[in-house]
């Protein structure tokens, strides 16, 4: 190669690299970066009555690890969302989805899911 085309192939491949970097970075970014806070939550009166009800014997425990997780884990890579703007079919796919992406355990799915449910149904005004 002449000296000159080895300029052009470093160039080119300079300018290759950057632009694989750049995508991935662009994908990352895709996802606002999210503050550490989710909505604040006072009470879990009326989601533990609804949690009962579908999950018999569960522990109002169980519901503060799910809160927890939620507004802890499942926001390294974007907000919280508002539980309510979506149905219970697209949250069950959604936490199918998200789960790995946030290395849960099966226990700790577990109690995501009836954090999510049980709090979606419990404030879930006319939006069914
Ligand atoms: C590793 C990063 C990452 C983690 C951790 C993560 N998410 Fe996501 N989430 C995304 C990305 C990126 C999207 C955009 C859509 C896609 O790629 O599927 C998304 C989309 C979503 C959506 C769809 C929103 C819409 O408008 O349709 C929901 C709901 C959601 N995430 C919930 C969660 C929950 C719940 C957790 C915790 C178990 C979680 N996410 C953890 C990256 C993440």
């Amino acid at each position: 190669m002449k000296p000159i085309s080895i300029i052009f192939f470093g160039i080119a491949l300079i300018a290759g690299l950057s632009f694989c970097k750049s995508t991935k970075t662009s994908t990352t970014a895709a996802a606002p970066s999210a503050p550490v806070t989710g909505p604040v939550f006072v009470s879990f009166d009326k989601e533990i009555v609804v949690a009962q009800k579908v999950w018999p014997g569960t522990a109002l425990e169980e519901l503060k690890l799910g809160h927890s997780i939620y507004n802890n884990q499942c926001t390294s890579c974007h907000n919280a969302f508002e539980i309510t703007q979506f149905k219970e079919k697209k949250w069950l796919h959604e936490i199918d989805d998200m789960s790995p992406r946030a290395e849960l355990t099966a226990q700790q799915k577990l109690a995501l899911t009836k954090y999510i449910l049980s709090y979606r149904e419990a404030n879930t005004v006319a939006k069914k």
